[in-house]
């Protein structure tokens, strides 16, 4: 799978198979990231990847969004749930000294693009959370006190197909009676300007 195919391929997935995802997999994924642009080469983010059963459920009970909607509403059931997840750590020590949050932010958006192309070139899907509870899940992971968690991403073999296609009148995503998710994408002709606004 060439880039461009995992760019246009890639949706985000809160339905995955009872499948385990093997570390190799992972470590690839976080390996995309390690090489990523991040300002002036600073590299301030740090990653925690989890694939263990018995730490995965407690993860979950900490995230929300979409990823935590009832299954008619196109969120997981029981045995769907994600089979891994990657915690995009900033190192606040080393953010204190060479950063700034602001750039640190870019630098979590890059890193995170990189893992989730990689993920689904691997076969696998992703979903970027960013409605956590932060307190609780560095309880549970033993995070130390001079590290954010500045995105979750939960990983796992997509168990949806959801749908990208054009926007009409709004860019609300919509779940159909099949219990597919619709994912409306702006087209070109709205968003590209010409050599000047
Ligand atoms: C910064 C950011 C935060 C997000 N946070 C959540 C979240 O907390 N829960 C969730 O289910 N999805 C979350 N998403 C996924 C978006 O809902 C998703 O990207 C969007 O609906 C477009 O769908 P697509 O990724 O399939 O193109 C987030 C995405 C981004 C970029």
């Amino acid at each position: 799978m060439n880039v461009n195919e995992a760019i246009i391929k890639r949706r985000s997935i809160r339905r995955f198979k009872n499948k385990e995802v093997p570390y190799i997999v992972l470590e690839k994924c976080i390996d995309a990231a390690r090489v990523a642009p991040t300002g002036r080469n600073q590299q301030l983010c740090e990653y925690i990847v989890i694939n263990d059963a018995k730490v995965l459920p407690g993860v979950f009970e900490h995230i929300g969004g979409s990823a935590k909607m009832p299954p008619d509403k196109g969120g997981p059931k029981p045995d769907q749930s994600p089979k891994a997840y990657i915690i995009v750590l900033i190192n606040k020590t080393r953010e204190e000294q060479f950063g700034r949050r602001n750039v640190t932010l870019v630098d979590i958006g890059l890193a995170a693009e990189n893992i989730m192309l990689t993920a689904v070139a691997q076969g696998l899907g992703c979903c970027p959370i960013l409605m956590f509870n932060e307190a609780e899940i560095k309880m549970i992971l033993e995070i130390p006190d001079n590290y954010d968690i500045g995105l979750v991403i939960t990983v796992g073999y997509p168990d949806e197909s959801p749908v990208a296609e054009e926007a009409k009148d709004s860019v609300n995503v919509w779940v159909d009676d099949k219990g597919v998710r619709h994912v409306p994408k702006r087209k070109l002709a709205d968003i590209i300007h010409h050599d000047k606004f």
